[in-house]
């Protein structure tokens, strides 16, 4: 296919993405086909090398970017190729990651975001103990500035999250028992409110789910039993109802117990009419056990009428890492952005912060790390190529 004809393909494919999409935005997308059709229109092929080149001179063309951002180490990109979010792009899903308010202080970390990624996930700012610390009283601000830099980087943004058990503050779980519905309806409608509009998608309830399918007995489940999920997903639909909205949670990622009862639970939302668009798949992986069943556990949930995304992908490393375990972790990567690719609804894959040195693993696992596509010095490792390589000859 010449070059003209990918751009056309691409701008095609971008363009119903645009379409189909509930939030018109700022998008990177929406830069990147006017620029494709220039590159198209100009027939610029002999500068730009298949999509790989478009990206790179549509950005520098648009005056938005100067460059993949990755540059240090690996030259003008010429060893980086295209940008995830672009080849992802292509496939009309998004390729995202998470952002916390320290990280936009972080130059080469947001070079790295900025270039590669389309979508941003706060990593905590929108959480219930930032949002609302006291009864009443909302601090909308560090999601704000999470916000806004993702609309000034042509990113969209998936909030994250409105009723969790963590980052809960001790208010909430120290209620009377008879006040937590209210409160988690104002919760949910103050903070969906204040977002309506600029979020693409809620995880709604975060982590519902134990091990062995029943349901966390936090403050929300003893006050409401299970109704409380339906009560907080009709909620926020009401304050923003054109928010894709999801019930988020890890080890759901392959067929087991857990992930039979958010079966359950999503085919029974469903029946009731309840409004759920999808389920977050968060992907906290060890080395080497990516599921077999993940691509047949999105298949099950899509056929129940909603999306599937992947949420918070990592794959951590006992330490330290070798060459032999960052080619597993490569394998890894592509088996999980394979799997994405294979299911129509699921509409893109997260990676839960950008690079080794911001991964929240290494503060929470004692000894492993390495778990993201980035090093310490935000280079690409083996699982950005594969990644790359994944996204490139799929769907
Ligand atoms: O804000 C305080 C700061 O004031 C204090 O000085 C410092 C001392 O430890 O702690 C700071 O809070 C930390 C917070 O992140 C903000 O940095 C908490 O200790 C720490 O526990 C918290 O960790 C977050 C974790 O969720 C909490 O559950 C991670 O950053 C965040 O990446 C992680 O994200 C979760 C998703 O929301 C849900 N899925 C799992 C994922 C990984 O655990």
């Amino acid at each position: 296919m010449s070059i003209p004809d990918r751009a056309r393909l691409l701008g095609r494919r971008v363009a119903g993405l645009v379409h189909s999409d509930c939030h018109p935005r700022p998008l990177k997308l929406t830069a990147a086909i006017s620029a494709i059709a220039a590159a198209a229109a100009l027939s610029v092929a002999a500068a730009v090398p298949a999509v790989a080149g478009t990206s790179a001179g549509t950005k520098t063309s648009t005056g938005t970017r100067t460059g993949l951002g990755i540059k240090a180490g690996t030259g003008t990109k010429a060893g980086t190729g295209a940008p995830l979010w672009l080849l992802a792009a292509q496939h009309g899903k998004y390729f995202g990651t998470a952002l916390t308010l320290p990280n936009l202080s972080d130059p080469p970390l947001l070079n790295v975001a900025d270039a590669q990624f389309d979508m941003v996930t706060p990593g905590n700012e929108m959480k219930w103990d930032t949002t609302e610390p006291a009864n009443g009283t909302f601090n909308f601000g560090p999601g704000d500035q999470i916000v806004a830099y993702a609309h000034a980087h042509h990113m969209r943004v998936r909030g994250h999250n409105l009723v969790w058990q963590s980052q809960l503050p001790s208010w909430v779980s120290s209620l009377p028992l008879d006040q937590v519905k209210a409160a988690m309806e104002q919760h949910v409608t103050t903070e969906v409110s204040h977002y309506r509009g600029q979020v693409y998608s809620w995880d709604v309830v975060n982590e519902p789910l134990n091990g062995d399918g029943s349901f966390v007995g936090d403050v929300f489940y003893q006050a409401m039993g299970p109704s409380y999920i339906a009560d907080a997903l009709r909620t926020a639909h009401a304050a923003d109802p054109r928010a894709k909205l999801y019930l988020n949670d890890y080890n759901i990622e392959g067929i087991n117990a857990k992930s039979d009862a958010m079966y359950n639970l999503v085919k029974s939302l469903k029946e009731q009419g309840v409004p759920i668009s999808g389920v977050g798949l968060e992907s906290h992986f060890i080395l080497g056990t990516v599921p077999s069943t993940m691509l047949a556990n999105m298949r099950r949930f899509a056929a129940l009428g909603v999306d599937v995304a992947v949420t918070e992908l990592d794959d951590r490393i006992q330490l330290p890492a070798t060459s032999a375990d960052l080619a597993q972790q490569a394998s890894d990567y592509a088996t999980v952005v394979g799997d994405c690719l294979a299911v129509r609804r699921c509409v893109g894959v997260s990676q839960w912060g950008v690079g080794d040195a911001d991964s929240w693993i290494p503060g929470f696992f004692t000894g492993y790390g390495a778990a993201t596509m980035f090093d310490e010095n935000y280079q690409p490792k083996p699982a950005f190529y594969a990644t790359q390589q994944a996204l490139r000859h799929q769907g």
